[in-house]
């Protein structure tokens, strides 16, 4: 039995942000009901996968929220997993980082889009707090993590707006990785689960300029960089993948050895994916029967662009797999075609149609 290197839950729906491109955004049904613990319970016992993340919407929007949060990681300590949670990191104040932290949190994750008070305004969209408010918060919390010994990635969502802002990300995230800081810039590059999130993306070649900039800083720096999502695959950008200890590139492991599971206990190839594509509930099944079951999964590992075909990066140690191929089985109904070029055209699509 093949292990999962991270199983994912969507502890709840609700969130305190309104971010203009967030993957969630997708017209669901509101749902308010969290996610039954023994669900997480169930999965880990038989599981046991190396990570647990948690996440929501937003994990930490309320007291209420954390004490589940905290109940959570104690199944994931139970059965040996380590414990990670993505966050906006609004609510996670000196003394929640140390209950966190004791509570065996051991990577955070934390939305860290930009350094202007007023970009970080358009992108996240909080109901409360002026921008430079919310920024100073926002770095003081996730400072907070990091003093008490949990890994801190500062993750920007790249988007047409913040692409030229990713250098200075990179030295904001290298100069507070002080007094033993376990401190990493992330660059998760947008993932359009549905189609006014190509609005969002930068150009492509402007991606790949911003990117060999950024990654080239990394080399040189003192931190490591991991870059999630990439559209820009290897074949296109042999000298952007060039391999260096200091950068990490997180391929695609839709239906490989990650899973997501929602609130209502949908399961997902990804957080990321349309999520009227579901491959089954937790309520009706186990994961392992649903993950070997479902149809959906076993075309996204045997349906192969021509373009891949033979390609060792297909099924080699970095996995490519065509990314995004969630990009492509929604715009398609199959994964045969190559999602680059598809997302160079609604990328180029979308900028046509912005009024000048
Ligand atoms: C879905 S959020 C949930 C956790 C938390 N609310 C937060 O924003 O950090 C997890 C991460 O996904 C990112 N994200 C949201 N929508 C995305 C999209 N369409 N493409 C790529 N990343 C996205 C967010 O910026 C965040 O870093
Ligand atoms: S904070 Fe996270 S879940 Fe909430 S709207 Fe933003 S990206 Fe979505
Ligand atoms: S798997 Fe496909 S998209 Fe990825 S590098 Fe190989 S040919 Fe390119």
């Amino acid at each position: 039995m093949s292990r999962f290197r991270v199983i994912e839950f969507q502890l709840l729906q609700a969130c305190n942000a309104s971010c203009m491109y967030c993957a969630y955004n997708q017209n669901l049904p509101k749902f308010n009901k969290w996610l039954p613990l023994e669900i997480v319970e169930k999965t880990l016992a038989e599981e046991k996968p190396e990570w647990v993340w948690f996440e929501g919407g937003e994990v930490t929007i309320s007291d209420k929220s954390k004490e589940y949060l905290l109940r959570a990681m104690e199944i994931g300590n139970k059965y040996g997993v380590k414990n990670r949670i993505n966050t906006n990191c609004r609510n996670i104040d000196p003394q929640w980082a140390g209950r966190l932290a004791d509570g065996g949190l051991q990577f955070a994750c934390v939305s860290f889009d930009t350094l202007d008070p007023e970009r970080l305004e358009l992108l996240r969209g909080f109901a409360e707090g002026t921008g430079a408010e919310n920024l100073e918060q926002l770095k003081a919390n996730a400072l907070c993590l990091a003093d008490r010994g949990v890994t801190v990635d500062l993750e920007a969502t790249v988007t047409r707006h913040n692409i030229h802002e990713l250098e200075a990300l990179y030295d904001y995230a290298e100069s507070v990785a002080t007094n033993g800081r376990n401190i990493i810039m992330g660059a998760q590059c947008l993932v359009a689960t549905y189609d006014e999130a190509f609005g969002l993306y930068p150009k492509m070649d402007e991606m790949n300029e911003a990117f060999i900039r950024l990654t080239e800083k990394a080399k040189n720096g003192r931190i490591p960089l991991r870059i999630c999502c990439s559209p820009m695959v290897r074949c296109k950008s042999p000298a952007l993948y060039e391999p260096h200890p200091n950068i990490i590139w997180v391929e695609c492991s839709c239906g490989f050895d990650y899973v997501h599971v929602n609130a209502t206990g949908d399961v997902l190839l990804c957080g990321f994916w349309d999520h009227t594509r579901t491959i089954g509930n937790l309520n009706d099944a186990s994961l392992r029967e649903i993950w070997e079951k479902s149809e959906l999964r076993r075309r996204a590992m045997t349906e192969i662009p021509e373009n891949c075909e033979g390609c060792q990066h297909w099924e080699g140690p970095d996995r490519c797999h065509n990314t995004c191929f969630s990009i492509v089985h929604r715009s398609t109904g199959s994964f045969t075609s190559f999602a680059y070029d598809l997302t160079c055209k609604a990328i180029t699509d979308a900028a046509n149609r912005r009024p000048l």
